[in-house]
């Protein structure tokens, strides 16, 4: 039957066909709406191409390929399909075919290659055509990957291509690549991605020679999967500094992703140069961040006046050094923004400056890091699909963007990758690797990196409630599990996984000395990543109609945890690993429900422990604020996420911030960077708190696939005066908004699509709402805490408390864990009588420092 959601036809289609299509809908009481029509196109599919592979006839150059045809007839429609290696851009008559750049996009070329589909009607007319094909490295050709090395898939650059034309008087006209096609050297010198290009726009096209026909180098043609790479914003420049050390640098005022063109008025032969860079660092450029990513665009004027700009590369950055520019100005230059064209769904803002420009800087890093491939970051010389980076934002990213599409096409490349090593996933995918030289990738196998196997499709089918993304991912995320349990097998089937290597809580405050492994062991977060994944698979397999599946995998997740209860919990529920990461994972993930009271008491302890200063890092981040608010501690949530000190979000907005770094302190409080080592200030892992931000500082969450079922639970706290948020789900648009009025009042307004059902949550207390908008007053509510039960370790890191405190009472800070995890009140009963403490007059602090909260 029919679903709203998703819903397949079950009819296979034409290639090169246009469908239309349109949704009409009957009411019970004989109402009808109708759609719009939309369309879509098929690509070639399976069919035979009319061209063949071809090439320069000299490797050494970057090529231009050249046909000119002649049409006798004005143009009914054409089409181009096309790809090529490393990366092209199509021409006609002289300009630009599609809006799209760096195609044919990243994947695992070896297995296939994706056909792009170019509507070139409007670019041809009557007479003599002139098509062009410009060829650039990109990531299958240029250096490229962790190993630095080039042509990891090809040795020469090529293309595939096949133009097929309706003429006015009907005629149809087929021009494939072929031995008729020329070449001629390109204006492009070089390029690379993480190199840049250099240009010398004097050089003309000509010198053509015929081109050389290729076998194919790459895995099978298919029509496209990935979405189109694009011009998505622009951004104008807000300064050009005279740096100290007497450059001029452009600052975009925003770190961002694409590259800057300009229109250079310089005389014939002017050598110009960008270098892009992050930050500056004692007001000078700087880069070494960017480690051995060269990051620079070197034009040489024609002393023509056109566009400058590369068309085989992207950079991340935030300022530009100008070289060369004789009079360089601020509206010569703007900046393209260039990342994969997804829709934003999810919208979020509060009374608080600092938490919106957090959310933007969220938002930031998706679109800089949404290129194609989920990248870990997008300027350095790395700029790939990790997969655990992927896995821990892939929540978020759903909130904010329609990511559907583009992690499909993500995870049709993992579960090739996978297939190559009998179900484990690469740390990367595609796993870029040097070709021919018997190294098998950069690895794999590691606890919540290859999760991203299950994690992902699943997270996928709770926002868009399409099982399409399971049943296309099924096989793979059983491969994955069964692999790990290939592990356990091999370790003596104890019911964990103590094999293998784990980047664990990579980055973590709570690491040994300056390791980035973490410091919560690693067979722990493995287990608890195995019996997670292994519960995912059952649940798929029930959505899916495999009852069998779904009871094996279940056994299997329960006895894993079985086993993590024996090795790693007590039968009171105390956990034997001290770190906050190891209880939000065990409270998040479900290792103990029966304890979860236990184990959250403990988390505050260990909070209290830390001096409220959170240690968590990749694996623990995303569910630390969520852990908290889950059970009971909403108020610690709400003092980690409004911390504006070392470490927490908001520091990094207060040093100017304007995407989300790598790690909690990558710039210093003094400005200078931390470590350049590892060092990218365009990193989306931590950004996972604004998944958070919509469930908690606005209300908003999900309580069933697709998004049928949502809860608002309205959460008005001290910190904030109103959040609103929306989500434009599949199901229609949901919208929550909270306000607290000068008289203490709270306005709550919000809106549920059609077909969808909501509880609106207020104060615990919860109440069915229908499809609609709503409003309500409500009388004064807070999240509160009352001040005499707040943990003294907690007040003693509190900026306002916590000196008032310690001046009345300083031996609190030589007092151990068992005492400062204690409450004023509690303190009292317990120890007050005790002489050593002196006198203490406990009614008048807790009056200061209820005032010093207010
Ligand atoms: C990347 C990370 C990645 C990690 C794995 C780094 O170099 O930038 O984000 O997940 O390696 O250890």
């Amino acid at each position: 039957d029919l679903d709203s959601l998703a819903y397949d036809p079950g009819i296979t289609l034409p290639p090169r066909t246009r469908v239309y299509w349109r949704v009409s809908v009957w009411g019970d009481k004989g109402d009808f709406a109708q759609s719009e029509a939309n369309w879509l196109e098929t690509g070639k599919g399976n069919e035979k191409w009319d061209g063949e592979w071809i090439s320069s006839p000299d490797p050494a150059i970057h090529p231009v390929l050249r046909k000119k045809i002649e049409l006798e007839d004005d143009v009914e429609s054409a089409r181009i399909y096309a790809t090529g290696f490393g990366v092209y851009e199509l021409e006609i008559n002289g300009v630009k075919a599609g809006d799209e750049f760096l195609a044919p996009g990243c994947n695992a070329y070896d297995k296939w290659l994706q056909v792009q589909t170019y509507d070139v009607t409007e670019l041809l007319s009557k007479g003599e055509n002139e098509i062009l094909a410009w060829l650039g490295n990109g990531w299958a050709k240029g250096r490229f990957g962790l190993m630095m090395a080039e042509n990891n898939y090809v040795d020469q650059f090529s293309l595939l291509f096949e133009l097929r034309v309706t003429l006015k008087n009907g005629k149809e006209i087929v021009i494939g690549s072929d031995g008729s096609w020329e070449s001629a050297p390109s204006p492009v010198k070089d390029s690379g991605i993480y190199d840049g290009e250099r240009v010398d726009a004097r050089v003309k096209l000509e010198s053509w020679a015929p081109v050389k026909l290729l076998a194919p180098e790459c895995g099978e043609l298919s029509d496209r999967l990935s979405l189109p790479v694009k011009i998505m914003e622009e951004v104008k420049p807000i300064a050009i500094i005279d740096t100290p050390a007497g450059e001029k640098v452009l600052d975009m005022g925003q770190n961002m992703v694409g590259f800057v063109s300009f229109k250079p008025s310089e005389p014939e032969g002017a050598k110009l140069s960008l270098k892009y860079s992050e930050v500056l660092q004692e007001g000078n450029f700087y880069r070494d961040n960017l480690r051995s990513a060269i990051a620079e665009f070197h034009w040489i004027s024609s002393g023509k006046k056109e566009t400058a700009r590369p068309r085989f590369t992207f950079f991340g950055f935030r300022y530009v050094l100008l070289e060369g520019f004789s009079d360089p100005k601020l509206e010569d230059f703007t900046g393209h923004v260039l990342y994969s064209e997804m829709e934003r769904t999810g919208f979020l803002e509060t009374s608080h400056k600092d938490a919106n420009r957090l959310y933007q800087n969220v938002i930031w890093s998706q679109k800089g890091n949404f290129l194609d491939v989920p990248t870990d970051c997008p300027q350095r010389d790395e700029r790939m699909g990790w997969t655990g980076d992927a896995q821990i934002f892939c929540e978020t990213s759903a909130w904010n963007m329609d990511v559907y599409a583009f992690f499909s096409k993500y995870l049709h490349d993992l579960a090739l990758e996978q297939g190559k090593h009998e179900g484990r996933v690469p740390h990367v995918v595609p796993d870029v690797r040097p070709r021919g030289s018997g190294f098998s990738g950069i690895g794999g196998g590691a606890c919540g990196w290859a999760d991203a196997a299950v994690v992902i499709p699943w997270t996928m089918y709770q926002f868009y409630g399409d099982k399409t993304i399971l049943k296309r991912q099924y096989s793979s995320m059983k491969a994955w599990v069964d692999w790990i349990e290939s592990e356990d097998k091999r370790a003596g089937n104890k019911g964990l996984w103590t094999t293998g290597v784990h980047f664990g809580d990579w980055l973590s405050l709570d690491s040994e000395g300056t390791s980035r492994f973490g410091g919560t062991e690693a067979a722990y977060l493995a287990s608890a990543y195995y019996m997670q994944s292994a519960r995912i698979v059952s649940e798929t397999a029930k959505v899916l109609g495999c009852a069998e599946d779904a009871e094996k995998y279940a056994k299997l997740s329960e006895r894993v945890r079985q086993a993590l209860l024996s090795e790693y919990i007590t039968p009171s529920g105390r956990l034997a690993i001290r770190s906050q990461t190891a209880h939000v994972i065990a409270i998040g993930m479900g290792i103990a429900p029966e304890h979860n009271e236990r184990l959250a008491k403990d988390l505050g302890r260990i909070l209290v422990r830390d001096g409220m200063k959170l240690t968590t890092g990749f694996l623990g981040t995303p569910l630390l604020c969520k852990v908290l608010s889950d059970t009971g501690a909403h108020a610690y949530a709400l003092k980690l996420f409004f911390k504006e000190d070392l470490p927490g979000w908001l520091y990094e907005v207060k040093q100017g911030a304007t995407t989300i770094w790598e790690r909690w302190n990558s710039v210093l409080p003094d400005g200078s960077m931390s470590d350049t080592g590892m060092n990218s200030l365009n990193h989306y892992a931590y950004g996972s708190i604004a998944d958070w931000m919509y469930r908690r500082l606005a209300g908003i969450s999900p309580t069933a696939p697709g998004w049928r079922k949502a809860r608002l639970e309205p959460l008005p706290c001290k910190e904030l005066t109103y959040a609103r948020a929306s989500f434009n789900s599949p199901m229609g648009l949901y919208k929550l908004s909270w306000e607290r009025k000068a008289d203490g009042t709270i306005t709550v307004e919000g809106e549920v699509p059609f077909g969808a059902s909501a509880v609106l949550v207020i104060n615990g207390e919860e109440q069915e709402l229908n499809p609609g908008t709503f409003a309500m007053d409500l009388a004064p509510f807070a999240q509160k805490l009352d001040p005499g039960s707040i943990p003294l370790g907690v007040l003693m890191a509190d900026p306002k408390a916590g000196p008032i405190l310690l001046q009345i009472a300083p031996f609190l800070k030589e007092c151990p864990e068992n005492i400062i995890q204690l409450g004023i009140r509690e303190f009292q009963r317990e120890a007050g009588a005790l002489a050593i403490f002196g006198k203490i007059d406990y009614d008048a602090i807790i009056g200061m420092i209820a005032k010093a909260l207010e």
